[in-house]
């Protein structure tokens, strides 16, 4: 049996730090579309010549090039048992081509989908102060979740660095696009009876707790 979960909220809601605690505890993998854009920006890949421009303005990059790049990842066997999606799909081809993916690879439908709400000027704030871990993308805030040294990641030793989209001018275009192209999916799954609402204004254990009750976990 597989399992398909797809976290859905604003920038900041805290996408990825739940996905990061949630698969560990589901043993199902996790994908992040941001995280796969960073990862080809840090390697200068062919892919990042045409998702930079994009991503450093807070723009979505071309569903084309997402959707292609999020179909490969989930054709690879480490998704036998399902995946959690984070950041994708983000604008309604995004959804309807999930669904054909994972009907053409022979997976499971979609199971839930998990919305994190939090208001927006908790996501400036979030933002803002969030450090980001070179090597593998763990996840910090410097007053919220602090590093143990400032600048080094716990889990792995490397750099911290902020994102160049965490700038308050881009924080504040990637809402705008948030709430153009990506708020249309909390209908688009409340109508499938996918979605659950989940409040994201709390602190990191309260809502991994709300997030496992939600999915039926203990
Ligand atoms: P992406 O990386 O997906 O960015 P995003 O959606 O804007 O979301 P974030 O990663 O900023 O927030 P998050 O919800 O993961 O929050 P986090 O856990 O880090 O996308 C980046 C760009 O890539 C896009 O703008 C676009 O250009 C491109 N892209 C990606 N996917 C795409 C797609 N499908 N289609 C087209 N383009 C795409 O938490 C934030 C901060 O808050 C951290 O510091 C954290 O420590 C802190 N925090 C988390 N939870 C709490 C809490 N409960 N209380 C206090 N602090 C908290
Ligand atoms: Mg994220």
């Amino acid at each position: 049996m597989t399992r398909h979960i797809v976290l859905l909220g604003p920038p900041g809601a805290g996408k990825g730090t739940q996905a990061k605690n949630l698969s560990k505890k589901l043993g199902l993998v996790h994908i992040s579309s941001g995280d796969i854009f960073r990862e080809n920006l840090r390697d200068k890949t062919e892919l990042s010549q045409v998702a930079e421009s994009y991503i450093n303005k807070g723009e979505l990059v071309p569903d084309d090039i997402t959707i292609a790049m999020i179909g490969e990842r989930l054709s690879r066997c480490d998704c036998d048992a399902g995946a959690l999606l984070d950041g994708f799909p983000r604008t309604p081809p995004q959804a309807e081509a999930l669904e054909l993916m994972l009907a053409d690879l022979n997976k499971g439908p979609i199971d839930i989908v998990p919305y994190i709400e939090v208001p927006e000027e908790t996501i400036i704030e979030r933002l803002t102060g969030r450090w980001t871990c070179r090597a593998h993308g763990h996840i910090f805030h410097q007053r919220y979740n602090p590093p143990q040294i400032t600048g080094i990641c716990d889990f792995d030793g490397s750099e911290l660095y902020q994102r160049k989209d965490d700038l308050v001018e881009t924080v504040t275009n990637r809402i705008r696009v948030y709430q153009q192209q990506t708020q249309p999916l909390i209908d688009y799954y409340r109508q499938r009876g996918l979605l659950v609402d989940v409040n994201g204004a709390q602190d990191i254990e309260a809502v991994f707790s709300d997030l496992l009750a939600a999915l039926g976990e203990d």
